[in-house]
C-alpha cells in the first residue's frame, strides 16, 4: 500500500506514468466512468479548501466511485479533541482511500503510520502539497510541452507557500532547471529548501525582489498568494500583501509564450485583466486536477487502465 505524503514518494517514472493515465484520461474520459465502481474516498479537511476537496470529489465520482468526509475541524470530532491517529483507524474501515488537509505540518504522515487504507496529503500547513505539485507538472508538461530546459519564476510567499516547496521538489528532479525567486526578505525561500534541495541538487537559482526585472527572462511564472493565516501578526501580512500584483504593464516585459501559473484561490496579486491574456493558464491548470487525482485515485487503488 503506498501513501503520497511528498512528491518524492513518487520516483519520476512513476510520476511520469501517472501524468501519461492523467492525458489519456483526458483523452477519452467516458472510458474512466467506472472504473472505481464500488470504491469510496474520504475527504478529511481540517482547513478550508475549494479546488483539492472539490476536484478529489469530483475526480472520484468521474470514476463512478463515491465520496464521503467533512470540510471543516469543527464538523468532526477533531473539535471534541480527537486524535489524527484515532481518526484514521475509523476512516480505514469507512473508505478505500483518503485525502487529508491538515494545518499541521506532518499531520498526514502520522495519518499514514495509522490507516489501513492510502493516504494522500492534500497540503500541511507551510510543507507540502504534492497533488498541487502533480496538477502544476501536468499543467506544464500539456502546455509547455516538456518540463525540462526551463526557468522557472516563483514569485510571492515562498516562505509558507507549501506549493512552492512542493513543486521545487519535483523540478529538480528534471534536466536544466533554472528558478528565479521574486520575494521580500521577509518571505524568501527557507534555508532547507535552498540548502537540502536547490544547493544539493546543484541547481542554478537567484533570489529577487523586482518582478519586472526578471521577466523577460521567464519560461514560466508561478504566482503565489501571501497567505493571511501563516502570519503571527495581521500589521505584517498587510505590509507584504500588496508588494507583488501582475498587471498587464508587467506582462509587457514577458516571453510571448511564457505561462502564467498560480494554485489558487488569489486575493490580488493577479490583476483580473491579466485573465484575458492567453498565457494566463491558472484556470486551465485547477482543470487539470480533476484529471490527475483521478489518474491518482486509480493509481494508489491499483485499478487496472480501461482497453
Ligand atoms: N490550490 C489549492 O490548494 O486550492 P484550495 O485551497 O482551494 O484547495
Amino acid at each position: 500500500m503506498k501513501h503520497i505524503i511528498s512528491p518524492l514518494d513518487f520516483s519520476v517514472k512513476e510520476l511520469d506514468d501517472v501524468l501519461c493515465l492523467a492525458e489519456d484520461i483526458i483523452a477519452d474520459p467516458k472510458k474512466y466512468a467506472n472504473v472505481c465502481n464500488g470504491k469510496k474516498l474520504a475527504t478529511l479537511f481540517y482547513e478550508p479548501s475549494t479546488r483539492t476537496r472539490l476536484s478529489f470529489e469530483a475526480a472520484m465520482l468521474n470514476l463512478g466511485g463515491n465520496i464521503l468526509g467533512f470540510s471543516s475541524a469543527d464538523s468532526s470530532s477533531a473539535a471534541k479533541g480527537e486524535s489524527v491517529a484515532d481518526t484514521i483507524r475509523v476512516i480505514s474501515s469507512y473508505a478505500d482511500i483518503c485525502a487529508m488537509r491538515h494545518p499541521k505540518e506532518g499531520a498526514p504522515m502520522v495519518a499514514a503510520k495509522y490507516s489501513r487504507i492510502p493516504v494522500i496529503n492534500a497540503g500541511d500547513g507551510g510543507h507540502n502539497h504534492p497533488t498541487q505539485t502533480l496538477t502544476d507538472l501536468l499543467t506544464i508538461k500539456n502546455l509547455k510541452g516538456r518540463l525540462n530546459n526551463l526557468t522557472v519564476g516563483l514569485c510571492g510567499d515562498l516562505k509558507f507557500g507549501r506549493t512552492v516547496h512542493s513543486l521545487i521538489n519535483a523540478l529538480v528532479r528534471y534536466e536544466n532547471i533554472k528558478f528565479v525567486l521574486i520575494s521580500p526578505e521577509e518571505l524568501k525561500i527557507p534555508a532547507y529548501i535552498r540548502e537540502e534541495v536547490l544547493d544539493a541538487n546543484h541547481v542554478e537559482y537567484k533570489e529577487v525582489s523586482v518582478l519586472e526585472d526578471v521577466m523577460p527572462e521567464l519560461d514560466l511564472l508561478y504566482m503565489t498568494r501571501v497567505q493571511k493565516e501563516r502570519f503571527f501578526n495581521e500589521e505584517d501580512y498587510v505590509r507584504l500583501k500588496d508588494l507583488f500584483i501582475l498587471d498587464m504593464a508587467k506582462m509587457e516585459y514577458a516571453k510571448d509564450d511564457m505561462l502564467v501559473l498560480h494554485p489558487l484561490p488569489r486575493v490580488n496579486e493577479i490583476s483580473t485583466e491579466v485573465d484575458n491574456d492567453p498565457r494566463a493558464v491558472y484556470f486551465k491548470q485547477a482543470e487539470y486536477g480533476v484529471y490527475v487525482r483521478m489518474a491518482l485515485i486509480m493509481t494508489l487503488l491499483e485499478v487496472e487502465k480501461p482497453c
